[in-house]
């Protein structure tokens, strides 16, 4: 197990490249086992859930290759219709083989996934969605298994917009019979890209990225040859490192459509953006203003940013109110905060974060994916050398971070524990 090692205080400069979506690399990816053949991904970032998602598609039995951020997938002999747990448990996002098996093979068994780190996170909308389709679903030694003859189209209401449900649901209905309509479905840039993938490879859907997607049922499915949009939630990140470290940050290769809420609450907290021809060039105040947010489905405030957020106001000048709607429980990063000196308490959902002048260096635990890279804004601005255990959350989700931020002049060491 690796843990990094931050010197803060530096202020970051240069720039640097975002990688592609994982949120819409995992889908994607995916996607390829509606279709018979070679399909090409690319794009792919090099991350440990990509590999997870890998090691998932060859127990399926199907051949997967990675290399140079391209996936190639082979779907022709798939002979296995299972996520087990042990891949469930490491990647939630394994759920996603629900869809495309049963709408492929009429056969799907997946390990229930329990809850995590941020919340209890059930797919009952999956199943809904799916059972409305036709599939008769049971539970069975903690698996759902799912079984259809051929999915047919239906209308289909969803009491939360959710992000994998709808993706889970949309690429069940590309081969059902029928028409399918999904009513509030996520509007996620991810949810758009899935479809985008999907129509690329013959499938007939209208409306991603509005709440209304109406879906066309198609017989076969062409394999899957395309590029992932950047990730949006690692552009924010950057941004949000700007701001902590009164940094001057280009940032290249990200889509500004896809950030609009969490810039706008940037800017209000005093970063300015410049768009320069490389890029978005994003210039940290001498010290942040407070700045309230509340995480809302997309376009509203994602809560993959909350904690990223949560870390810059923790130095910002006076106090701001941070809401978490999404998820019941993703504040573990607070505590964490607290030992570096943030004045941070939490009621329900709410957190008030009184901003201090300067954090100081503890030996900090990463608790999930977004809680570390929180931990990561706070150690650069941190007085001291701040210790991170337990980075492989991190590598979850942020590519080569460890290379990234030394590019921009962060004083980062990985080391092994
Ligand atoms: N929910 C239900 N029933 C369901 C599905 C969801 O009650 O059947 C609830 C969840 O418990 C949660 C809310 O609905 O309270 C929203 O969850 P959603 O299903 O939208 O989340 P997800 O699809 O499991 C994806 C991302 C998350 C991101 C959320 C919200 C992937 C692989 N994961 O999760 O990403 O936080 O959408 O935007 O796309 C991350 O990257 O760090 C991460 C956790």
């Amino acid at each position: 197990m690796d843990k990094l090692i931050i010197r803060g205080g530096r202020r970051l400069k240069g720039d640097v490249e975002i990688s592609g979506a994982k949120n819409a690399a995992l889908p994607i990816i995916l996607a390829s086992l509606l279709s018979s053949g070679f399909g090409t991904v690319s794009r792919v970032p090099d991350l440990r859930d990509i590999l997870t998602i890998g090691q998932l598609l060859e127990y399926l039995g199907a051949e997967f290759h990675y290399e140079d951020k391209k996936a190639v997938i082979n779907t022709e002999r798939i002979g296995i219709f299972e996520a087990p747990y042990e891949l469930v448990r490491t990647m939630r996002a394994s759920v996603l083989v629900i869809g495309p098996l049963l709408a492929r093979f009429g056969k799907a068994k997946v390990s229930l996934p329990g809850g995590c780190a941020i919340g209890a996170r059930p797919i009952n909308l999956h199943l809904m969605g799916l059972e409305k389709m036709g599939a008769k679903i049971e539970l069975e030694s903690g698996y759902v298994i799912a079984k259809a003859k051929r999915l047919k189209g239906a209308l289909i209401y969803l009491d939360i917009p959710t992000v994998t449900g709808t993706e889970n649901l949309m690429m069940a209905a590309s081969l059902a019979k029928g028409r399918t309509l999904l009513e509030n479905a996520a509007k996620e840039p991810e949810v758009v890209d899935l479809a985008n993938a999907l129509i690329s490879m013959g499938a007939k859907i209208k409306g991603a990225g509005e709440s209304v997607i109406e879906i066309e049922g198609v017989d076969e499915l062409r394999p899957l040859n395309y590029s992932i949009i950047p990730d949006r939630i690692e552009a924010g990140t950057f941004m949000t490192i700007a701001g902590i470290t009164a940094g001057d940050i280009i940032i290249k290769g990200c889509r500004l459509e896809h950030l609009d809420a969490p810039i706008i609450k940037l800017i209000e907290a005093g970063l300015v953006f410049e768009n320069v021809s490389e890029g978005m060039r994003v210039i940290g105040p001498p010290r942040p203003k407070a700045a309230d947010v509340k995480t809302m489905p997309y376009p509203g405030f994602p809560t993959d940013m909350q904690a990223q957020f949560m870390a810059l106001m923790s130095i910002a000048e006076g106090t701001s109110i941070i809401k978490e709607t999404i998820f019941e429980n993703r504040f573990m990063h607070v505590a964490e905060l607290r030992r570096m000196g943030a004045d941070i308490t939490v009621e329900g959902c709410t957190a008030t974060v009184k901003g201090i002048r300067r954090l100081r260096c503890a030996p900090l635990m990463a608790t999930d994916l977004r809680a570390s890279a929180s931990l990561i804004v706070a150690a650069l601005a941190a007085e001291g050398e701040t210790t991170i255990h337990r980075i492989y959350h991190l590598e979850r989700g942020y590519e080569k971070m460890e290379e990234k931020l030394p590019g921009l002049g962060a004083d980062v060491r990985r080391v092994r524990e």
